[in-house]
């Protein structure tokens, strides 16, 4: 063990330095936050130790009273945050505070650099953690020992946050750790009785164990010498676990500042939800929604999940079997009385509580969301805006609350034909035609595409209002819709045009709705047709669907939809190949004309021209674009001749 007791001098990963950069010129107006952060620490070190110590009782080391201690110095400028908790061995002293584990922080971090000043709320996303202590102090001191080790095995680390970091093997008697901060000469402010204890109150107050600070106790004699008595201590916070205290108890701030607490977060969360159940199973949750969605949350390495405790006991962090992945965004702790103290993650998985916890913590926050909705839509669609390609996740993942997350959808429409997904199903049907028993939908690649589909025609004519979807994930989300307030929703591209009795009345007028493969009056020019592109589509037929636009492309009732192709490709399946429908509208002029064309060259070209151009206007690749480009040059010098 020589080289351990050794001192050293290690470089901080390369990610740490940029993050000590960043932080020290965007955070200055959020400087006390370091407080928090080194607290929110300690109280995690106790945490980890009472976990620990239900194995092992020896790690308690005859001391079992868990506390935080905060010491100041003004004429030293100096701040001390002390905990006998967990502590650090030399080589996790090295991990934890000189690496940022996290996955896809690397990346996050250079994205945000780039930005010209990058605002505190990007670099809270992230959880500034121990490392905030520098945007105060130009020199850090950690001394700390782990629970259970030698006297002897104590650490020090010390660094200026530069770059560079030392430890050294130092003798510790008290287990756990001790942060030492030597305040810039801006900073001093801090070391002051008065604004520490405030920090404590306003960002710590909830802190399950006591926080500690010299007592005042001369209060009779004048204001300027408050007298501190030796080693006297009082306790500064509530020193109770949040959850356990009455709602009506706590205020909204505090909910705030455990929500920082637990989700790294430096923004407020938008909602909460706190309750205590009783009876079969007891358990005890505080559920948040963010504001906004962390950095990493489209990361599948991402920890997500809650806060486990049993019976007051912290257990895990990110104990992620109590929601759904499609709330993944949810921060919170469950505290259970019915769990053993001892479940692992393994456990967690086969327990039949878990089960039943998580499917009663789904619902709360499913009904929580639609409640928000009702209560305050503008900030529902700001959580709309946040998180709503999750919530798209949900029907395909839980069907049993396939109803209630329908509930929460919002979309674009041909209504308002506004990007903006502001438009709830209920808001749909509310304006459904007399007659119409479907929500119709067209998918693309992107809204645009979706808005200029021709598919839209008829609908547009018919006064038929249909739901635009733009995102990668809309048509797999719709494919796992089942029915709104008993309408089916029904994609306008697929099959037979399908308006109900809202297009009674057009369809008997035209006589021919096609819907029974009888090519009637126009069977001739369709077989022409069919010998044009008979490689290219399953099947060429009149149709409704149009009014400006000459043809456009159908998929077969049972086909897979482009965009589904395209995300189980992307997956490595091999899906198979099935060719689209080609309508035609024998309205319109181009296609009378085409009907009349005597020239088989020209038949052909024009034909071929506008079974791609149908094809591109429904988002997909052509197969030859050279081709169409020649054939449509033809056709252009045609026309200037
Ligand atoms: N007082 C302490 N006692 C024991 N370990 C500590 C203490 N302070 C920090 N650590 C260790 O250092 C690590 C890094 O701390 P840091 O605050 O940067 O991140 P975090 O607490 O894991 O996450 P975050 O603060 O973003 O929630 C911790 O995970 C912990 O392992
Ligand atoms: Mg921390």
């Amino acid at each position: 063990m020589t080289t351990s007791t050794a001192s050293e001098t290690l470089g901080f990963q390369a990610e740490v330095k940029q993050l000590l950069h960043l932080m020290i010129h965007s955070l200055y107006s959020n400087r006390e936050i370091f407080l928090r952060e080194l607290i929110s620490n300690a109280s995690d070190a106790a945490d980890k130790l009472r976990f620990e110590a239900m194995a092992d009782e020896k790690l308690l080391e005859g001391s079992p009273e868990l506390q935080i201690q905060i010491e100041f110095d003004p004429d030293a400028r100096t701040i001390s945050v002390s905990d006998n908790g967990i502590g650090m061995s030399r080589d996790e002293v090295v991990q934890q505070l000189g690496t940022i584990a996290r996955s896809g922080t690397a990346e996050y971090l250079n994205q945000i650099s780039s930005e010209s000043r990058p605002d505190a709320n990007l670099i809270g996303q992230f959880g500034v953690g121990f490392y905030s202590s520098f945007i105060v102090a130009d020199r850090v001191d950690v001394f700390t020992r782990r629970a259970g080790a030698a006297s002897e095995d104590g650490v020090h680390w010390s660094s200026d946050g530069q770059g560079e970091f030392s430890v050294e093997a130092i003798d510790r008697p008290e287990r756990g750790t001790r942060v030492l901060l030597h305040l810039r000469e801006d900073a001093a402010e801090f070391a002051d009785d008065f604004r520490l204890r405030s920090l404590i109150r306003k960002f710590s107050d909830h802190i399950a164990f006591p926080v500690l600070m010299p007592a005042i106790t001369d209060k009779e004699s004048g204001e300027d010498d408050k007298d501190k008595e030796p080693g006297k201590l009082e306790t500064v916070n509530t020193a109770k676990a949040l959850w356990t205290r009455p709602r009506s108890e706590i205020s909204d701030q505090e909910y705030q500042e455990f929500y920082k607490h637990i989700a790294h977060d430096f923004q407020d969360s938008l909602i909460w939800s706190h309750n205590r159940v009783e009876g079969k199973r007891e358990y005890t949750s505080l559920l948040f929604i963010p504001a906004r969605p962390p950095f990493d949350l489209w990361n599948r390495e991402s920890p997500l999940g809650l806060k486990l405790y049993v019976q007051r006991v912290f257990i895990m962090d990110d104990a992620e079997q109590f929601l759904p992945l499609y709330l993944r965004f949810v921060r919170g702790i469950v505290d259970s009385n019915d769990l053993s103290l001892n479940i692992s993650r393994e456990l967690l998985q086969q327990d039949a509580a878990v089960d039943s916890i998580r499917s009663a913590l789904t619902k709360r926050v499913l009904d929580m969301l639609a409640k928000l909705a009702v209560d305050d839509s503008e900030k529902y669609q700001g959580f709309w805006d946040e998180f709503g390609r999750v919530i798209k996740e949900g029907p395909a993942e839980d069907p049993s609350n396939n109803e209630k997350i329908a509930g929460l959808l919002r979309f674009s429409t041909t209504h308002s034909g506004q990007e903006k997904q502001d438009q709830s199903l209920a808001d749909y049907v509310s304006r459904k035609k007399k007659g119409q028993d479907k929500i119709h939908y067209v998918t693309a690649d992107s809204f645009k595409a979706a808005r200029s589909s021709p598919h839209l025609e008829v609908f547009r004519k018919q006064g038929v209002e249909v739901l635009l979807l733009g995102d990668p994930i809309d048509e797999w989300l719709m494919g796992h819709l089942r029915e709104f307030d008993g309408m089916e929703f029904r994609d306008v591209r697929r099959g037979e045009l399908q308006l109900g009795d809202a297009d009674d009345q057009q369809q008997d007028q035209d006589g021919d709705d096609g819907d029974d493969g009888d090519d009637g009056e126009h069977k001739e020019f369709l077989d022409r047709l069919r010998e044009q592109l008979k490689d290219e589509v399953q099947e060429i037929r009149v149709t409704d669907r149009l009014t400006d636009s000459p043809a456009c492309l159908a998929i077969g009732e049972y086909d897979m939809g482009t965009q589904m192709r395209r995300i189980m490709e992307a997956a490595g399946q091999s899906v198979p190949d099935s060719k689209p429908i080609f309508e035609i509208n024998m309205d319109h002029p181009l296609i009378q004309q085409l009907d009349g064309e005597s020239n088989d060259e020209r038949f052909g070209d024009l034909t071929k021209v506008l079974f791609d151009q149908a094809s591109l206007a429904d988002g997909r690749q052509l197969s030859d674009p050279g081709a169409y480009v020649q054939r449509l040059n033809r056709l252009l010098l045609e026309l200037s001749s």
